[in-house]
């Protein structure tokens, strides 16, 4: 067979599993200098199945190294999506001989409940580790959350909430989010709700987050929900909402439905826990209309580029902006372009001989009015661009290379600008099988996932309507599997 991490499609700067299946991303926590990743997993094959919690860690968000399985299902069920803590005051209990526990807050799912027909199949439960996360030991006092009878009950994210020295769990519950309280992680109760009557609610709510923010020396806090399906351009998505919480109670600034992500393929997108007050975010880098069937063989899909989160505020609405992290330690050659670029003129035409993934990053004079065309020798291309008349950034993938394998994947994706200056800016960041699209500032961001026959290698881009280009700049990035 082909070397593991060499296979057609297979991502070269994003985190993928070396085989099987992966969905959300889970339990992420920064502890001892390391960024843990746990993943829905499924061992077994390249289709969802029971979950398991795979591991990965990293000590700069971009090389990622596959540990042993840290959770397994068992009598209680599947380990579902959750969240993970350093729990530095021991409150749990499970520290021992001073070693501070990191715990996980994960939901049990009962596969046998839901196919008898019960209603409260979902529970949430918790295992922690003395070892860095490598290896973990269930609470013998699980669930610790039971189900009151809600059928999509799940995907608890905790965090510690100083001033009230209590945990708070955020938990996606059907329609809502609900908010429980807890002095140890072991005893829960319920504080409140949230989002019944307001956002989007095209599907069910799931893989919720909380977390505050500062803009101006103000803090703000982020309620981040992942909803499937009804997401900005069919399937699932990651909405916001920015306003304030008090310690049992969110209340959002206003009524409108926001994306964090108007593209096609990131969800169950949250942030990692214990990174003070820089909060950096991953998504899983597909969606549920088509995950199951996108062409790898080996494995199954992959994470976004981990981004940065940051507040903007536009027009007076507070509006969430993501980033990519820096990708210093893989970025080797950087070209600087004279932006007085050709329609015809391949922009990576100094580094496609040494690089199959790239970044491409431009300033324009005036606002946004441009086409990027992503190409290989076969005809096959993938076009980023701006729809004046619809004032929307846009993704066509329907010539990309295989689109067949679902009928909904060759459809344009459309996202609005939210910006308002008269200049714009633009990043791209291009794998062997995905784009991620950032413009201005990140206040719009688009990931969309394809799978060309051959990788892309040629860069066009056209500005229409005379928009000049102040700044260009391309880089060829290397791979993170080393070769
Ligand atoms: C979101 C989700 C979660 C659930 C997990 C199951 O993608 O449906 O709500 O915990 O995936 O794998």
């Amino acid at each position: 067979g082909i070397e593991t991490y060499r296979e057609q499609y297979r991502p070269q700067i994003h985190f993928s599993p070396a085989a099987h299946w992966i969905n959300d991303p889970n339990g992420m926590v920064y502890f001892n200098h390391t960024y843990h990743l746990f993943f829905q997993y499924y061992p077994d094959a390249t289709v969802w199945g029971p979950m398991h919690w795979g591991h990965a860690t990293s000590t700069d968000l971009v090389h990622w190294k596959e540990l042993p399985i840290a959770l397994y299902p068992d009598s209680l069920g599947y380990i579902f999506s959750g969240s993970a803590v350093v729990d530095s005051n021991n409150t749990s209990g499970f520290g021992k001989n001073g070693k501070i526990p990191l715990v996980a807050i994960f939901t049990h799912h009962d596969p046998k409940g839901e196919k008898a027909g019960t209603d409260n199949f979902q529970n949430q439960s918790l295992a922690y580790s003395l070892d860095n996360g490598v290896t973990w030991t269930k609470y013998a006092g699980n669930p610790v959350l039971k189900n009151p009878g809600i059928k999509d009950f799940r995907d608890p994210k905790v965090m510690w909430y100083a001033p009230k020295k209590k945990w708070i769990m955020t938990l996606a519950t059907k329609d809502r989010i609900t908010f429980y309280v807890s002095p140890d992680l072991k005893r829960w109760k319920k504080e409140s709700e949230f989002g019944l009557t307001i956002g989007a609610h095209g599907g069910v709510w799931e893989c919720p987050d909380l977390f505050p923010l500062k803009l101006n020396g103000k803090t703000y806090w982020v309620l981040i929900v992942n909803i499937n399906p009804g997401g900005p351009n069919g399937g699932s998505a990651t909405q916001y909402f920015t306003g304030d919480f008090n310690g049992s109670k969110f209340t959002s600034r206003d009524t409108k439905t926001r994306w964090l992500d108007y593209g096609p393929d990131e969800y169950a997108g949250v942030t990692w826990g214990n990174t003070g007050n820089r909060k950096i975010f991953l998504g899983w880098m597909s969606n549920w209309e088509y995950a199951n069937q996108v062409p790898t063989v080996k494995w199954r899909n992959a994470m976004t580029i981990p981004r940065e989160l940051s507040l903007r505020t536009v027009k007076g609405e507070v509006l969430l902006a993501s980033l990519p992290v820096k990708l210093n330690a893989i970025t080797s050659k950087t070209l600087v372009l004279k932006p007085a670029v050709k329609p015809d003129q391949d922009l990576l035409a100094g580094l496609n001989k040494q690089y199959k993934q790239f970044k491409l990053d431009a300033k324009l004079n005036a606002k946004p009015d441009f086409k990027i065309k992503l190409s290989n020798d076969e005809g096959e291309m993938i076009v980023v661009g701006y729809d004046q008349q619809k004032q929307n950034y846009y993704i066509d993938r329907s010539a990309s290379g295989k689109t067949d394998f679902n009928p909904n994947f060759a459809k344009n994706a459309y996202a609005p600008r939210l910006a308002y200056a008269k200049t714009s800016d633009i990043h791209l960041i291009i794998d062997a099988s995905s784009i991620e699209f950032f413009a201005d500032g990140g206040l719009t961001t688009m990931t969309a996932v394809c799978f060309p026959g051959k990788p892309y290698k040629h860069l066009h881009i056209e500005t229409l309507k005379g928009a000049d280009i102040a700044a260009l700049s391309v880089s060829g990035m290397a791979s993170v599997h080393g070769k």
